[in-house]
């Protein structure tokens, strides 16, 4: 039987522990943890994004602002509002909804915010600290499956782990993660991305296939070998005339398919898409509480 590693569930169980963290935090220490999120122009998927995220702060009863400018804006414009945050003490961390309108350099940004702030984990101080194994901000997609991973007990010591997609958000973070020397990674890693002449010659050796490649249902059961762990990471919207929406999301998974062959797998929607708005949260969480500092 193929286990469904179920995020929906986990990311309710964190939702509970943490709604009780931060009473504590509340009764002992007067903190309420407080997030800042800008989002720049209409991307559809970054609106639903941030209001998504907007919603859990308000679930958890976490300070939340939000700001919403428009797509011509500034970037001088965007980093006074960052450096505002970064001097306020009653906002613990500040994430800018990538990607960002073409004119306003993405790099500039990310290195504008606090490393003290840098809940989203996308600061070269905070990949670096993951990179060499020391405590701090761990990007939320990659926090997230790490964290599903770890909840369904799956095994990573010395398994091969296949990441496909090398992306600055996903593909790079967690293949740093995996490798490292500690009971809940210690994989072997392999990194595969556009230029392989052969996806599917790497993506069979897979005991742990995470896909974050953005293309729907790129791997097929044919590219997995039989008991593989499926971590599917993409959200791609695809048309569909029978959905209200005039579309629906599917994985970078054949779901169906790769199933039969799968010993677990995350499903699209409901699998790592709402660990990621649940590990924002933590971060939060630990940034309010000095848990890291
Ligand atoms: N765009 C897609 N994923 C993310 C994320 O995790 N954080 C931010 N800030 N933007 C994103």
């Amino acid at each position: 039987m193929t286990q469904i590693i179920d995020g929906k569930l986990i990311s309710k169980q964190i939702k509970e522990e943490l709604k009780e963290k931060s009473k504590i935090l509340l009764n002992e220490k007067g903190i309420t943890p407080g997030l800042a999120l800008l989002l720049v122009g209409d991307n559809p998927a970054s609106k639903s994004y941030v209001a998504s995220k907007e919603k859990f702060c308000a679930e958890l009863g976490f300070k939340s602002v939000v700001l919403r400018l428009p797509e011509d804006s500034n970037e001088e414009v965007v980093l006074s509002y960052i450096n505002s945050w970064n001097s306020d003490s009653s906002i613990h961390g500040i994430l800018v909804q990538l990607p960002l309108p073409k004119h306003i350099n993405e790099a500039n940004i990310i290195q504008s915010i606090s490393p003290k702030k840098d809940v989203d984990g996308f600061h070269p101080e905070s990949f670096g600290r993951l990179v060499i194994g020391l405590p701090g901000f761990i990007p939320c997609t990659p926090a997230g499956i790490a964290e599903l991973i770890k909840r369904y007990k799956i095994e990573t010591k010395g398994k091969h782990v296949v990441v496909v997609g090398r992306s600055n958000i996903v593909g790079k973070p967690i293949a740093n993660l995996m490798y490292q020397k500690n009971a809940d990674a210690n994989s072997i890693v392999t990194i595969c991305h556009t230029a392989a002449p052969d996806l599917r010659y790497y993506t069979k050796q897979a005991d742990i296939l995470i896909a974050a490649v953005g293309v729907p249902k790129i791997i097929k059961a044919e590219d997995v070998k039989e008991g593989v762990v499926i971590i599917d990471v993409g959200i791609n919207r695809i048309d569909d005339a029978s959905s209200e929406k005039g579309y629906r999301i599917v994985g970078d998974v054949d779901f169906d398919s790769v199933k039969e062959k799968a010993s677990a797998i995350t499903p699209v929607p409901g699998g790592v898409g709402l660990m990621t708005v649940a590990m924002l949260m933590l971060n939060t969480y630990k940034s309010a509480s000095g848990e890291i500092s």
